[in-house]
């Protein structure tokens, strides 16, 4: 029976194949390779060495995934937004294998792939508030009733992911910068510094990062020994206000929309503070509260099969000849 879904990621840094049951919702093979070591020392991802990363990687995962192709009954692949060199590399397998294998395309764009994280085992939910935090994105979506998706608040400048690598970078910690802030966070003793939450009084509902990016530089211009404990202050410090900003905002638009229900995605939703956050928002607001698994948060190619099961459903399939690669493309309006 071909009721299978492969579905491949590599719009930024990891390399990911996963394979579900378009029936079930089962996942029946999955493999992420992730680059972070290798961009590690440069302190951020490097489009071209990501490229040629993706291109040694996904033939290799693709080659486990052999035993299930003649049970595929579609291709499905990330085609944007995305590093356009790091895009390809998966746009080109999946055209190859439709025109091969002789089944189905499917492109899927990130952002929506990350909204499906929360929805991996089951059908998708409606009237839901959406805050996504990334690397590369920062902003709060309302999926409607009528599956619309409306952007209701974005980051004007830095992602929420982006500020933590960013500091991270300033304080010589290593990339992704998220994890290492958090983790250095918790040693924090004294506890004593505080950077402004940005734009607390304004009835703007968008984000940005860069001026509290900005007041982390220049605490850290004042030491001439950045030593473990100083760090550890400011990572703690810079975190709680960077969530609080988040918060802020959050709150101000419960007051004026009101969800059914409210998830958080993206790799930057890993942060146990963020999530404790929320969860006290949503319990105030009585909103039901869905989080991605951990393991999912981060950028992986299930959410992006998971997403393509409802894609299918809709015939919703590209011909190979098109062109899908849409690297800064918010094809945002339906899920
Ligand atoms: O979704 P993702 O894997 O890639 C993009 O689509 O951008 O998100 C990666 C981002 C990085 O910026 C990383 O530093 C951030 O998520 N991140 C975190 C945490 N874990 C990952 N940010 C804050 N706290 C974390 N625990
Ligand atoms: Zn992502």
């Amino acid at each position: 029976m071909k009721n299978l879904i492969l579905a491949i990621e590599s719009s930024c840094d990891d390399s990911s194949i996963a394979i579900i049951n378009k029936d079930n919702f089962k996942c029946i093979f999955y493999k992420k390779i992730s680059q972070e070591k290798e961009h590690c020392k440069y302190g951020g991802v490097v489009p071209e060495l990501a490229a040629r990363l993706h291109n040694a990687a996904l033939p290799n995962i693709l080659e486990q995934c052999k035993i299930y192709f003649d049970r595929l009954c579609a291709i499905a692949v990330t085609n944007e937004p995305g590093l356009s060199v790091s895009l390809i590399n998966g746009i080109t397998m999946a055209k190859i294998l439709s025109l091969s294998l002789n089944i189905p395309l499917i492109a899927i764009n990130h952002l929506k792939g990350h909204i499906y994280s929360l929805f991996l085992e089951q059908e998708l939910l409606l009237d839901m508030g959406i805050l996504l935090v990334s690397g590369g994105h920062t902003m709060v979506i309302n999926l409607d009733k009528n599956k619309n998706l409306n952007i209701i608040a974005r980051t004007c400048d830095d992602s929420f992911g982006e500020s933590f690598d960013k500091v991270a970078k300033m304080m010589n910690l290593s990339y992704p910068g998220g994890v290492e802030i958090e983790n250095l966070a918790k040693k924090a003793v004294h506890k004593n510094l505080n950077f402004s939450v940005p734009m607390l009084h304004s009835k703007d509902l968008n984000y940005s990062f860069s001026g509290l990016k900005n007041q982390v530089r220049l605490e850290i211009l004042k030491y001439k020994n950045l030593d473990e404990g100083i760090k550890a202050e400011i990572a703690y410090a810079f975190e709680n206000a960077a969530c609080l900003h988040i918060l802020d905002k959050l709150e101000k638009i419960f007051k004026k929309y009101s969800f059914k229900f409210f998830g958080i995605v993206g790799g930057a939703s890993a942060n146990l503070n963020l999530r404790s956050q929320v969860e006290k928002l949503c319990e105030k607001y009585n909103t039901k509260l869905y989080l991605a698994p951990l393991a999912y948060c981060s950028d992986n190619a299930l959410m992006i099969a998971r997403a393509a099961i409802d894609a299918y459903k809709n015939k919703d399939f590209v011909n190979i000849e098109q062109e899908i690669l849409s690297p800064k493309s918010l094809n945002f309006s339906k899920i």
